[in-house]
């Protein structure tokens, strides 16, 4: 019944974008037309669900990273996951009008800024959460540390850049893959959306915002990198690092 309900709206959805389109001298026809019928802007974007991590359920002190901060910490990333659909059903309706869109200010401006901040969010959660082991000693694989080597000179220069990329940055530093230069290297970020670099895929993602670690180390950014990085579950970023290299 929901199924045969959703393709009647695709149908309808359809139906009305080719006959929109016929007459494609104002996109802002098509969407004041599509709006009349009460249709969506574009097919249904999927609804974020949030993941779960085992260094969130295992809720416990992890190292010197507690579990009161690991929980306030997923409840953020829930926000982010509230946000992003919401602001995608804000785009299903949002006028497409040219007249409507402004780069001082416009609805769509507005969306379309703050999905990257909260797709973002989700995202980089989404690495840091899964980056975190539960106190195991990992290492990294051989491939994933002989790349290392190649970009970085050994483990402890990758490791010293990325911490001072850490403390040097406001929101993030994380270690991708750039696959059109086929290296890797750390990379810095003031907030969810800033500093992106295409096609660079993200294996290490270090939240350096303070309520990643205030409640555990106070100022001592510093020191909750270290933690950081001790805590760090090799195994995920090896797998990271080896699907990356495969795309
Ligand atoms: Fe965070």
């Amino acid at each position: 019944m929901k199924e045969s309900r959703k393709r009647r709206d695709f149908v309808r959805d359809v139906t009305v974008g080719v006959v929109a389109t016929g007459a494609l001298a104002s996109v802002g026809l098509v969407n004041a037309e599509a709006q009349a019928g009460g249709a969506k802007n574009f097919p249904d974007f999927p609804t974020l669900t949030a993941k779960k991590f085992k260094s969130v359920e295992a809720n416990r002190d992890i190292g010197k990273i507690s579990a009161k901060t690991m929980q306030m910490h997923y409840t953020l990333y829930q926000g982010y996951i509230g946000r992003v659909n919401l602001i995608r059903s804000k785009l299903q309706t949002v006028s497409l009008a040219p007249a409507d869109a402004n780069q001082s200010y416009s609805d769509i401006r507005s969306l379309k800024v703050d999905l990257t901040f909260a797709l973002g969010g989700v995202k980089n959660h989404e690495i840091y959460f899964s980056n975190l082991g539960t106190g195991e000693t990992t290492q990294p694989g051989d491939a994933l540390l002989a790349q290392i080597v190649k970009d970085f000179g050994s483990l402890e220069k990758w490791a010293a850049d990325l911490k001072a990329t850490g403390i040097a940055g406001r929101g993030w530093a994380w270690t991708a893959w750039d696959a059109d230069e086929r290296r890797l290297f750390n990379y810095i970020g003031d907030a969810q959306n800033t500093f992106p670099i295409w096609n660079a895929t993200p294996i290490v993602a270090l939240d350096v915002y303070e309520h990643a670690y205030w409640l555990d180390f106070g100022t001592a950014r510093a020191a909750y990198i270290d933690e950081f990085l001790r805590l760090l579950d090799w195994n995920d970023v090896t797998a990271r690092f080896e699907a990356a290299v495969r795309k």
